[in-house]
């Protein structure tokens, strides 16, 4: 019998969590979490993506604050936003909802937001921090966070012994992930577009993690009997006149292979938004001392 984990009943409970947290930290120390999400730009599914964190965040108590840039802002009138949003006490949290427009750097943008504001855990000091196993006291990537909660539930919190794939190695989500996995003594491979015959290393997998942005790629003979199954692609697809989304695996065959499994909707994407309210609220409580 396969396992379909249902990321949003995982995604409330830590919503729950979250919700208590805030309530206890207003009561406490007379602090409200702050997060500030800046989107630039007309990218619909951006705006999709941002519009469920403004609301999920207002939903958790929290203060929510969304800036909606044009198309046409400059490197310096984003770099403004963010220092200005840095100086602000009242807020805890900055994402800097990614891809940016073209002709704007996004590296530098997320270097410049405060290590322990940077919600999302991209800059380099959060990312130094999972990649070194310190994974206390900083801010965890909130996708990779989120799987690492469905891998926790599944295997426990010691993956000894075990094989993980993860396929991608973006610094949105292939490293942390990988890096995660490690710290959790996972014997890890991060797979990737040059490697070569990925069904064959995808197959040694228990584990089996897949973030490539290729509708349906993941085949069921990639996937070793019983291993767990994490589909952390989002892609939109035609098919016969009508648009629906899919992961990076194909779920219907591999659900008859797999022991645990995460469909797309429903899986991780649920837990991203999760997670990025639990880091709000982290973040909150070590500014309150
Ligand atoms: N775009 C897609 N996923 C993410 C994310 O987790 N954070 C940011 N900032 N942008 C994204």
């Amino acid at each position: 019998m396969t396992t379909i984990i249902d990321g949003k009943q995982v995604a409330a409970s830590v919503i729950d969590a979250v919700k208590a947290a805030t309530v206890q930290l207003e009561k406490e120390a007379g602090v409200k979490p702050g997060l500030a999400v800046v989107i630039v730009g007309d990218d619909p599914a951006s705006h999709a993506y941002v519009s469920s964190k403004s609301r999920m965040a207002k939903e958790c108590g929290f203060n929510s604050i969304q800036h909606t840039l044009p198309e046409a802002t400059t490197q310096e009138e984003l770099a403004r936003l963010v220092e200005t949003l840095n100086e602000d006490e009242s807020i805890h949290g900055i994402l800097v909802q990614l891809p940016l427009p073209g002709h704007l750097k996004s590296e530098p943008i997320i270097q410049s937001i405060r290590p322990e504001k940077d919600v999302d855990g991209l800059h380099v000091v959060n990312a130094g921090k999972v990649a070194t196993g310190d994974l206390d006291g900083g801010l965890v990537s909130c996708t990779p966070a989120g799987a690492m909660v469905f891998v926790r539930r599944t295997h426990g919190d010691d993956l000894s012994g075990l094989n993980a794939v993860v396929i991608g190695r973006s610094n949105l989500f292939g490293k942390p992930m990988s890096a995660l996995l490690l710290a959790a003594n996972a014997t890890v491979t991060t797979a990737h577009s040059r490697t070569k015959d990925l069904p064959a290393v995808c197959r040694n997998a228990d584990i089996l993690v897949a973030a490539v942005g290729r509708p349906e790629m993941v085949k069921a003979d990639w996937v070793k009997p019983g291993a767990t199954v994490i589909d952390v692609g989002i892609n939109r697809i035609s098919a016969e006149g009508r648009s629906r989304l899919v992961g990076d695996v194909a779920f219907e065959e591999c659900a008859k292979v797999a022991g645990v499994i995460t469909p797309v909707p429903g899986g991780v994407g649920p837990m991203t938004i999760a997670m990025l309210m639990a880091n709000t609220v982290i973040a909150a409580y070590r500014k309150a001392g």
